[in-house]
């Protein structure tokens, strides 16, 4: 007899998303102005393959800060936290550095899991990953949105790490926390990865790796778009480019024209111009003060109790308390 595996993994049901795909291309390319994609299409299976190549170089220290301070203050964490706790993560990944934390609360109770994520693959990878963890249960849900679905007397923790709040940009995250707020009930709480301002050179390389796999990861969106719209870019006539906003306090991910260029994307019905050395804006990451994440989280309903941060590469986990 084979025993039932401990999680289950919920199928998205859109509408289309290759419609949606391509109605987002097609704004975005069209808009009057700089060019734009959205950054969650970088993260098919090839591009969140890239994303945890990216992870473990040595100019990127992004991720192994987030990781190294959930596994030396996971139970310092869960302390401060309610019992019982249902986890709810947005964006999980590949769930390696949510393992310190749900093995932290292993000791104390019955966990449910709940991973979401836009990614089937990476929800799949998770679910599977985190299933040996005693006293677990997982249920992933392939989502944008993060859902609060729990019993009564039961609090929710929600786990937003890895700095992906930092792409969003300011008021764009003030507006998202206070949608998270409105899900949560007072007591409820909220476990949120920011990566810190650090010196602009230290950006660039993190952002502009010598072995060019951010590059490849950048370009990746385009070679995306050729494969499910049906797209003719030519990968060669575009160059990476990483660049500091200083005004947003942000990284900036751009892919330049090399040449006059005439792109078709057949299942966007589109048909585009580019100039020479017109670039599209594929990402932004914000990079946030010491301080900032106590204020953004007394103007979305929170109060942020406690911050751990990681002095070989400046980030911060700061846990947030729903008021
Ligand atoms: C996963 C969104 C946090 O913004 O630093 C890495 C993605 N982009 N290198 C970031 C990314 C280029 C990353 N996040």
């Amino acid at each position: 007899m084979t025993a039932r595996p401990n999680f289950m993994v919920t199928q998205a049901i859109t509408a289309d998303p290759v419609y949606e795909f391509a109605s987002e291309v097609r704004a975005g390319l069209t808009r009057p102005g700089q060019r734009e994609l959205p950054s969650k299409y970088l993260y098919d299976d090839v591009g969140s393959a890239l994303f945890e190549v990216i992870s473990v170089l040595p100019q990127y220290g992004l991720t192994r800060a987030d990781e190294r301070l959930l596994q030396r203050y996971a139970h310092e964490m869960v302390e401060r936290l309610p019992a019982p706790v249902i986890v709810a993560e947005l964006g999980s990944g590949s769930g390696k550095k949510t393992r310190y934390l749900l093995e932290a609360l292993d000791t104390r109770q019955q966990t449910r899991y709940c991973p979401i994520e836009i990614s089937h693959t990476a929800l799949t990878m998770c679910a599977r990953e985190l299933s040996d963890i005693d006293h677990i249960s997982i249920v992933g849900f392939e989502s944008e949105y993060l859902d609060a679905r729990r019993r009564s007397g039961q609090h929710l923790l929600v786990l937003f790490l890895g700095s992906t709040i930092g792409n969003f940009d300011r008021p764009a995250a003030a507006k998202f926390l206070r949608s998270v707020r409105e899900i949560l009930n007072p007591g409820d709480s909220l476990l949120l990865g920011t990566d810190l301002e650090k010196p602009i050179p230290q950006l660039i390389e993190a952002y502009d790796d010598p072995l060019g796999v951010t590059a490849a990861f950048n370009v990746n969106l385009l070679a995306r778009i050729n494969r499910e719209l049906d797209g003719d870019f030519v990968l060669d006539q575009w160059k990476h480019e990483a660049r500091f906003n200083p005004d947003a306090r942000s990284m900036e991910m751009h892919l330049r024209s090399k040449q006059n260029q005439v792109v078709a994307i057949s299942r966007a019905e589109l048909s585009l111009e580019f100039s020479q050395g017109e670039t599209i804006w594929t990402e932004s990451s914000h990079k946030y003060a010491t301080r900032e994440p106590f204020r953004i989280a007394r103007e979305a309903g929170f109060r942020c109790v406690a911050q751990w941060v990681d002095r070989e590469w400046p980030f911060a986990e700061n846990l947030f308390i729903a008021e």
